[in-house]
């Protein structure tokens, strides 16, 4: 093997011709100083089968992970870059690395380049281990949260490579998480405990136990109840800002439909009658949808299930509220687009949907294909390809959507638990953007603000 360089620059260079030196800059001297000398022992053969197996990497794959390291070890340029990477990730104190922004070596590895982070995160096998050892997590947890990367490299288009599957530096990232043991696949589900980022808060009635989003104050919302700019569509003419306030006996604001969107209108909710429960900061166990087996609503409550015991027994320090999900698969247009009985209508059933920013470029490039000339016209394979076609051919756009469940509510996943809720909620999911105010779960007239 030739001598590896030690300038990031010429490693680069012949990593990836064009590449971005500046991305591993930080810290690389360091990190070459720290080389061991000879072969890397996580690019041998036997040690990159041991990591796979030990990663639930299925045995065809592992072949496709020893051609990759084997090109890497050709490469001297390539080698410094592994080595760079696992150092980064996995040294003594490595500190948080920008790996979103790390490219893919496509040139320098052709069809073997989504798998060079493949490489780099299993590297970390034995630091990962040991996380997992010390919490105590079960090996039957660790194993399906593991096979998230087989699930990635299987799935996860990668721009750089023409949207070819493989790992990405932003993918990397992500499964870092599961190797830094944070994120859990708990049955069809994936759980990651974090921060509520949605732009609401929610008070539950303390007698009925109807719950009420109301809009954070100063959101811009369009008339149809969705953020201004959501889905690349502003409404100059029409939009509207949410205003909450708060005073020593009530709180007033807009309320958001549990179907996912927000109403001008103004309801005041009496603090003696409700109880704040979610609010922007609040711990919440983030839920993620793998790509694989379909999302039946008894994978989903078994999974919901199964989080609700999971977290409190090996986490207990995470004192969550409930769990979200932001994603273009809450997309809250799916109820009129899909049929009723899609697996995906009926989770936005069973959580609170709130309308987001974004959209339009969060779906996945492979769910809206463009027409096949090899096959012409002919209509894409599933009902979702079919419904979504007709809706953007229609005009149409695509909007992000969040969802929360509280923590008291998730175990009555299938009874559509804020759906079901009393009135007003079934007027208010069939007749949006009518005022109306909330009373107990009540609907009290219309018009104003009313008081509750
Ligand atoms: C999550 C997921 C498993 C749900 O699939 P599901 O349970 O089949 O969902 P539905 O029942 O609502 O599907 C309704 C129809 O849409 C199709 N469909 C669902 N997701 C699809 C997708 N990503 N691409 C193409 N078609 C899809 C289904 O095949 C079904 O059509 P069919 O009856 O003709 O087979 C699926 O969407 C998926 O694998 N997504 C990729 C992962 C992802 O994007 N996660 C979110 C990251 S933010």
């Amino acid at each position: 093997m030739s001598r590896p360089p030690d300038d990031v620059s010429a490693a680069v260079a012949a990593a990836m011709p064009g590449g971005c030196g500046e991305c591993f800059r930080a810290g690389w001297a360091e990190a070459q100083a720290a080389r061991p000398s000879g072969e890397l022992a996580f690019l041998e053969p036997a040690t990159l089968c041991r990591y796979g197996s030990q990663s639930a990497v299925s045995p065809d794959l592992v072949e496709d992970l020893l051609a990759a390291a084997a090109c890497v070890r050709a490469n001297p340029g390539l080698s410094a870059l592994a080595w760079y990477c696992h150092h980064r990730l996995f040294g003594a104190d490595a500190p948080d690395a920008p790996v979103s922004s790390w490219p893919v070596p496509a040139a320098a590895m052709g069809r073997h380049a989504g798998l060079f982070y493949a490489i780099v995160l299993l590297s970390g096998t034995p630091q990962r281990q040991a996380i997992h050892r010390r919490l105590g997590i079960p090996d039957e947890v660790v194993r399906d949260s593991v096979a998230d990367l087989e699930v990635c490299i299987r799935t996860e288009p990668v721009k750089e490579l023409g949207g070819r599957f493989g790992i990405s530096g932003a993918i990397l990232g992500w499964l870092l998480l599961t190797w830094r043991g944070r994120l859990y696949r708990l049955g069809r589900l994936q759980f990651l405990p974090g921060r509520f980022h949605g732009r609401l808060r929610a008070f539950r009635h303390r007698t009925t136990g109807a719950v009420v989003a109301l809009a954070e104050d100063g959101g811009r919302f369009r008339q149809d109840g969705q953020v201004d700019g959501a889905g690349g569509l502003s409404d100059p003419a029409g939009a509207w800002t949410a205003r909450l306030a708060e005073s020593a006996g009530q709180v007033t604001g807009c309320p958001i439909s549990p179907r996912g969107w927000a109403m001008a209108h103004r309801v005041r909710l009496s603090k003696a009658a409700w109880a704040p429960v979610l609010a922007p900061g609040d711990t919440v166990l983030g839920i993620h949808m793998a790509a694989g087996a379909p999302l039946t609503p008894e994978a989903c409550r078994e999974s919901v299930s199964q989080a609700l015991e999971f977290f409190p027994r090996y986490f207990p320090e995470v004192g969550f509220r409930g769990f979200d999900c932001l994603s273009w698969l809450l997309d809250p247009q799916f109820p009129r687009l899909l049929e009723p009985t899609s697996n995906l209508v009926r989770f936005q059933e069973e959580v609170y949907v709130f309308p987001c920013p974004g959209g339009d470029g969060a779906m996945p490039w492979q769910v809206c294909p463009q027409p096949d000339p090899a096959t012409g016209r002919a209509p894409p394979p599933t009902r979702m390809q079919r419904a979504f076609q007709a809706h953007l051919a229609a005009g149409g756009r695509f909007l992000d959507g969040g969802c929360f469940l509280l923590r008291e509510d998730a175990a009555r996943w299938g009874s559509r638990v804020y759906l079901s809720q009393p009135a007003p909620w079934r007027w208010w999911a069939e007749r949006a953007l009518r005022p109306a105010a909330v009373c107990g779960g009540r609907m009290s007239g219309s018009g104003g603000a009313a008081r509750c």
